[in-house]
């Protein structure tokens, strides 16, 4: 029997290897259950970090037969989400195939019939600078700063609102919707520009598929949905990395950024709906899927990191729901 490490009101975490733990009676009670599957999963790295993982054809292989196992999981109308970092040659200032073959035959994989619904790339200027070797001393290469987000369904519509995600109005926008007047018709861009279609007030202008996890321009505000991408996320994660601080814990060094979790939590679920981190880690997902109402599950095989994650859900912030 899987073994439940942490249990929440919405959730549990259980300790265990995802592959195991899906295969048996875990597995055959979330069959067609799961709204949602988010999860950054372990990299195909080339040097070990804390975590462990696969290389190379034996990775390649592991992560497309994931998708079947993910799919039967999956509701009719439900979405696996997974973040990707880029990886590196062994020793050679190239940058491999693998992370991108691997999604590529995670979503071709026919046996599990799933379909790319969008591309996301999630840009966070706070990344390391990697591989040293390039970037740091022999100056030859830049700061790899973003991670591919894919976002796959079996269904061609998979549940998805965009606008429980919007973001504030620009400064131009908000003009332009006082002023009610714009040059209509039609643009270089062959786009036909209506009359009306810009003076209608919605509660906010729709997302795009670059997430900034901070501004690339400076004099450009940044402007991101309000409901995943506030102060109180900021304050999550003061709090999860503080206490680590005082309890002499090393954060766990592969964290999704919290706004990543939120914004698809928010935008591809409802309350109620099941989310599934089959790689936790310290728990990300489930943290923000509790924060929404949404029941979660998440899986490690890691008992430190599952240790750690325990952190995210004594925050008083969520326990008093203010977040
Ligand atoms: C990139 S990290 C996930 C980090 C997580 N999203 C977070 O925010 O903390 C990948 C995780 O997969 C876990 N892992 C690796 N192989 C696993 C397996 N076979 N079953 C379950 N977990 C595994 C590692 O321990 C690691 O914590």
């Amino acid at each position: 029997m899987a073994q439940v490490f942490h249990r929440t009101k919405l959730g549990k975490y259980y300790l265990g290897d995802t592959n195991k733990l899906l295969d048996g009676e875990l597995g055959k009670k979330l069959r067609k259950k799961v709204q949602l599957i988010l999860t950054s999963p372990p990299f195909p790295l080339n040097n070990k970090k804390s975590y462990g993982n696969l290389q190379g054809k034996e990775y390649k292989e592991w992560f497309i037969g994931l998708s079947e196992v993910f799919s039967e999981l999956l509701t009719p109308n439900g979405s696996i989400v997974i973040e990707l970092g880029n990886a590196w040659e062994p020793k050679r200032p190239i940058q491999s195939l693998l992370p991108l073959e691997s999604l590529l035959g995670f979503v071709q994989n026919r046996r599990a019939g799933l379909h790319l619904c969008q591309e996301f790339v999630c840009y966070n200027p706070s990344r390391l600078p990697s591989p040293v070797e390039w970037v740091n001393i022999k100056r030859i290469r830049v700061t790899d700063s973003f991670t591919h987000v894919w976002w796959m369904s079996k269904n061609d519509y998979p549940k998805a609102d965009n606008s429980r995600v919007l973001r504030p109005y620009s400064s131009s926008m908000k003009m332009l919707l006082k002023r009610q007047s714009y040059n209509a018709g039609k643009r270089p861009s062959e786009h036909a520009i209506g009359e009306k279609s810009f003076l209608k007030k919605h509660k906010g202008s729709i997302m795009h598929n670059l997430i900034e996890l901070e501004q690339i321009d400076e004099q450009r505000e940044l402007r991101l949905p309000k409901n995943v991408f506030s102060i109180s996320h900021t304050q999550s994660n003061d709090f999860f990395l503080a206490r680590c601080r005082k309890k002499s814990i090393a954060p766990h060094p592969a964290r999704m950024p919290i706004e990543l979790a939120s914004f698809f939590i928010e935008m591809l679920t409802e309350p109620g709906d099941i989310v599934l981190d089959p790689f936790g880690g310290s728990n990300t997902t489930g943290f923000c899927a509790e924060k929404s109402q949404r029941k979660w599950i998440s899986i490690d095989t890691n008992s430190d990191y599952a240790q750690q994650s325990v952190i995210r859900f004594q925050n008083p912030l969520l326990t008093h729901n203010k977040l």
